[in-house]
């Protein structure tokens, strides 16, 4: 069976070139919204969401992580908007990252079905407690007792993007 919401899930794809245009608040303001209702362990909603409009901030960032990984080349696909989840870390950071994922994915895919391009950028979570990249990070208001694990790059697509062949390793037991 089908319909709008498994179309919209089977059909988005990680999008790593943006045109110029930005992101419409109005758009970030409703990913924000889908953010905050996917699930969290223990509903503990340990989360804390920035959202970065501005290119040249943007660029800031990553140039920061780009030094701490010693790739000067580093842009983050330069996109328009950035959302930067981060947790307070409860309990075990295996499933604080969990939660993290679930928020990101909610973006994805309620950015998908607004005609929004996206792709889960994984670099600050190694590089998030680099002095540098912290001081970025407090800049854009991330807690300063949060980790960052993946974020969400978010544009236009430049170019159409192939959704790829996925491999479908499922049992039935009946
Ligand atoms: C945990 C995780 C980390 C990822 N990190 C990156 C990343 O740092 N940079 C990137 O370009 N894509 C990243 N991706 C996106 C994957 O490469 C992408 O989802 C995968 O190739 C499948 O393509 P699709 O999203 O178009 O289906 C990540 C995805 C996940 C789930």
């Amino acid at each position: 069976m089908t319909n709008e919401v498994i179309q919209n899930i089977l059909t988005r794809c990680s999008v790593r070139a943006y045109d110029d245009r930005p992101v419409e608040r109005e758009k970030i303001d409703t990913l924000l919204q889908c953010a905050v209702h996917a699930p969290s362990a223990m509903n503990r909603q340990t989360w804390h969401f920035s959202a970065v409009l501005n290119r040249e901030k943007i660029a800031k960032l990553a140039v920061a992580v780009g030094k701490a990984l010693g790739n000067e080349k580093y842009d983050m696909y330069k996109p328009a908007a950035l959302i930067i989840p981060s947790n307070e870390l409860i309990g075990d950071t295996g499933i604080t990252s969990w939660d993290n994922a679930c928020a990101l994915e909610n973006i994805f895919l309620a950015a998908h079905s607004m005609g929004l391009g996206t792709v889960w950028i994984n670099q600050l979570s190694d590089t998030c407690d680099v002095p540098e990249v912290r001081a970025v990070l407090t800049e854009f208001g991330v807690p300063e007792n949060h980790k960052v694990f993946g974020i969400a790059a978010i544009g236009y697509a430049a170019a159409e993007t192939p959704v790829k062949e996925k491999k479908f390793p499922v049992t039935y037991v009946e």
